[in-house]
């Protein structure tokens, strides 16, 4: 832009000087006259004046074609304007008279006397150093004006470099002083710019889900010991009481076999956390095999029957295609037991359980549904949850511990299905287990 404006200026004062030569030399022309052995100059003392002295700045010569003097102004004094007699019509050069800067026209005519004509070349020229002066200035100032706007727009961008970088090292802090300890810490978005939010907000969902899974952890350990502390406190206090005297066997009996009870629902517990552990570890994975499906359900339903029959509950399967799926023989039959295990115990006397395999896309849906107690629209979603029972009065008469259906849901993980489950209070409930199969040839 500086170089742009410069050469644009003197473009400028040069076509300006340019012009007034010009019509100056023409001015010149018009007051020559030929005769037939020589020219004659009208010049009047009005015209002479301009040309008086050095001092006015402007000068001319009038040269014949040859390069010989005819005239020349007073402001000349001894000197002469510099002559090529090489150069073509109406020419323009900047050259130095006694080492001042001068802009100078050659400007030749054809001057017709009576019968004959002559040449004659018209030097106008006009001292130029206050222009030259003048573009100089301008220059520097340009010059100083740029590294002005440069200085300002460093420190002007630096300056919103640091404004746009705040946030970023906001959030950056805000990351920083959340620690396991600090999970509920989150970024203030109100402060944070339009672009950012976005990730501010991605950073605040995940604090949010690592929260929520370290205080499930922490809910799982407090669960998981408390279950044990009950039975354990029976097998204490039993044995503490039984100790305090001497009794006899009926009496011994009947506390070891207390005992034995607690001690087993210990086992069962622990049993049943250890396969959760398995399960749901990151990098546990199954032994997959294509198993037939059909087998595995009649042989969870076999194990379960003597239960069944204790509370005169049916099973009905009818009889359909046969399936097969990519799995786990050992952890499906668990998933079937666990399932059928609950609608036996969540369903009521005379009752009964139905069965259905179908294929649904690329699933195999199993569909286990009870004439049961039901599960109140509320605790559906968090039947799958560790250690929940809907009803902790109705479960412990029972003596459900709360896993059942978390092995469950981490089995099917593990084989790429999902499990669902709808149910109506005093109606029933249906059970889905959705893995990848095929119908089996
Ligand atoms: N078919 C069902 N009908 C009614 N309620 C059910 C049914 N299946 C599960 N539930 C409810 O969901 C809760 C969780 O079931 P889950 O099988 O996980 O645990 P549980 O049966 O209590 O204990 P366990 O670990 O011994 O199986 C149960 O306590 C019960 O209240
Ligand atoms: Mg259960």
């Amino acid at each position: 832009m500086g170089t742009f404006l410069y050469y644009g200026l003197s473009r400028i004062v040069y076509a300006s000087v340019d012009s007034s030569l010009l019509s100056r030399a023409k001015a010149l022309a018009t007051l020559i006259h030929e005769d037939k052995q020589e020219t004659e100059f009208e010049f009047s003392d009005d015209v002479m004046w301009e040309y008086s002295s050095p001092k006015s700045n402007n000068f001319f010569q009038i040269r014949g074609i040859d390069g010989i003097t005819l005239e020349k102004s007073a402001s000349l004094e001894e000197s002469e304007l510099t002559y090529d007699p090489k150069t073509g019509p109406a020419t323009f050069q900047t050259v130095l008279l006694k080492g001042n800067p001068i802009r100078q026209i050659n400007f030749p005519i054809r001057k017709e006397g009576e019968g004959n004509w002559r040449g004659i070349v018209i030097q106008c020229a006009e001292a130029i150093r206050d222009k030259i002066t003048l573009l100089h200035t301008f220059g520097l100032v340009l010059a100083i004006s740029v590294l002005f706007i440069m200085a300002i727009s460093a420190a002007g961008g630096f300056f919103i470099a640091q404004k746009a970088l705040r946030p970023i090292q906001d959030i950056s802090g805000a990351i920083d002083r959340v620690s396991e300890s600090n999970l509920a810490e989150r970024i203030a978005d109100e402060n944070v710019p339009d672009e950012l939010k976005n990730i501010a907000s991605s950073f605040n969902r995940t604090f949010g889900s690592l929260e929520r899974a370290f205080s499930r952890q922490r809910q799982f350990v407090a669960d998981a010991s408390h279950e044990l502390k009950t039975p354990l406190s029976v097998i204490i206090s039993q044995a503490e009481v039984t100790l305090r005297k001497d009794r006899d066997s009926q009496e011994y009996r009947i506390a070891i076999a207390a005992i034995l009870e607690a001690a087993s629902m210990m086992s069962l517990i622990i049993e049943k956390l250890l396969a959760l552990a398995r399960f749901s570890s990151d990098t546990f994975t199954l032994q997959m095999e294509d198993v037939r499906l059909n087998g595995i359900i009649d042989k969870s339903l076999k194990l379960l029957r003597p239960l069944a029959e204790k509370k005169r509950i049916v099973f009905n399967m009818p009889a359909g295609e046969e399936y097969s799926v990519h799995g786990n023989r050992e952890a499906l039959l668990e998933t079937f037991v666990n399932i059928v295990d609950n609608a036996i115990e969540y369903n009521v006397p005379g009752g009964r359980i139905t069965i259905s395999v179908r294929k649904e896309g690329e699933f195999i849906v199993t569909e286990i549904a009870d004439t049961g107690i039901g599960i109140p629209e509320g605790d559906l979603e968090k039947v799958f949850d560790r250690f929940y029972r809907v009803d902790t009065s109705r479960s412990r008469r029972s003596g459900g511990i709360g896993l059942g259906l978390s092995i469950c849901s981490e089995i099917i993980r593990l084989h790429g299905g999902s499990i669902g489950i709808r149910s109506k209070i005093g109606e029933g409930t249906v059970v889905s287990v959705f893995v990848p199969g095929a119908v089996s040839e």
